[in-house]
């Protein structure tokens, strides 16, 4: 197993060399001849850092952006604080703006845009038997535990936690380390004892296909955890796939296939107890780059929908596409969830399953939202290197 937070030292400070106007656009160029980037003299006044344009306790923006010239020109500029940061004396108003250079530098990376993060997509093979795992203690303790933990959930999609107190209570003490335990129509933490002794199917539980949870929800629960508080029994492997090694392999081999399912707004519905959620994603999710975002699969939730016929049929043979792979054993890990092991996974990546089982089975869980963990790690991972600077 890799380690997924070593090796991430702070990166080298980026330091400005000279700024020019050109074209009516402000050039800055970097030391160590890094390419320069060319900023607008409107959009570096609306992102001034000084104290009446931006407030340092809640880093809002204070400016008045509509207030400002559309004509805007520079009267002088300077570099100071030994490359760190960038003044403007504007024309209009002999006002100064101040832009740090590292601020600057971050823009010009990303454009302000999250880019795709680091993943390790698997398949049976590449993952092995050996699946990132971190002890309870270390992830309770502190808060490189903790990120170890959400880092191995952020790359390879799913971790499991060890040594985790059999109850209810320490499972949710674990969730709430991530985020708040998300209400949906189940409740909260959710404890669910399947004992099917006095029907005719005794202590049987049928098998669940791989599937992502919540496809019916306009924001499905972006993580959920499971804890086996109790097993009794025998089967009732949990099974995972790597959703996006899937998406990866169909982009590759069927880009018809890949095209239908990352386009097509499959609705899905829950619908009874007085309920009726419903939403529309495709089966594969991009962001505004192309990179894999969100897997929504779950066929038995799937709402009625139909299709030009060139166009239904493209899709049928997309979908069976999809759910060959994703029930192809060479996709697939399998998992006993013992007792005192948590099983943490990205529900917008990996399908998960369970095959079937016989005997008695208690299981706790929790879902969370994708927003409070990738909020958890950027905080986390900010500490981290910010500690690491500072060394
Ligand atoms: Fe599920």
């Amino acid at each position: 197993m890799i380690d997924p937070i070593a090796n991430r030292g702070a990166a080298s400070e980026v330091l400005l060399s000279g700024a020019k106007l050109i074209d009516n656009e402000l050039e800055v160029s970097w030391e160590n001849k890094i390419p320069p980037v060319r900023f607008s003299p409107f959009w570096l006044r609306d992102h001034c850092h000084s104290k009446q344009s931006l407030n340092p306790d809640t880093l809002q923006r204070q400016v008045d952006t509509f207030a400002i010239p559309v004509d805007i020109a520079p009267a002088a500029l300077e570099i100071g604080d030994g490359g760190r940061t960038l003044r403007i004396v504007w024309k209009h108003d002999g006002s100064t703006s101040v832009l740090p250079a590292e601020f600057l530098w971050n823009i010009a990376q990303t454009n302000g845009h999250d880019t795709a993060p680091r993943r390790r997509l698997w398949d049976h093979a590449s993952m092995g038997e050996n699946f990132p795992t971190m002890p309870h203690a270390e992830i309770m303790s502190g808060n490189e535990g903790l990120l170890r933990w959400l880092s191995m959930v952020a790359d390879y999609g799913f971790a499991l936690a060890s040594g985790v107190p059999q109850s209810i209570e320490a499972t949710q003490e674990l969730a709430t380390r991530i985020g708040y335990v998300r209400e949906t129509i189940f409740g909260g933490m959710w404890d669910f004892t399947a004992n099917l002794a006095f029907k005719d199917t005794a202590y049987t539980s049928a098998a669940i296909g791989p599937h992502t949870d919540g496809t019916y929800s306009i924001d499905s629960p972006g993580y959920q955890m499971f804890h086996c508080l109790t097993f009794d029994g025998s089967g009732g492997e949990s099974t995972l796939v790597d959703g996006f090694k899937i998406a990866d392999q169909i982009r590759t081999a069927d880009p018809i296939a890949f095209q239908m399912l990352s386009t097509v707004q499959v609705p899905a519905q829950y619908l009874g107890d007085g309920v009726h959620l419903r939403a529309e994603h495709p089966v594969i999710g991009l962001d505004h780059n192309g990179d894999f975002l969100q897997i929504a699969y779950n066929n038995y939730d799937r709402a009625p929908f139909r299709l030009p016929a060139t166009r239904m049929s493209a899709f049928y043979r997309a979908l069976k596409l999809f759910n060959q792979l994703i029930n192809d054993p060479a996709n697939e890990i399998t998992m006993r969830l013992a007792p005192g092991t948590a099983l943490l996974f990205d529900n917008w990546r990996a399908l998960h399953g369970r095959r079937a089982y016989q005997g008695f089975r208690r299981l706790c869980g929790a879902y969370l939202n994708k927003e409070d963990f990738d909020s958890k790690l950027r905080v986390l991972r900010a500490a981290a290197a910010n500690v690491g600077a500072g060394r």
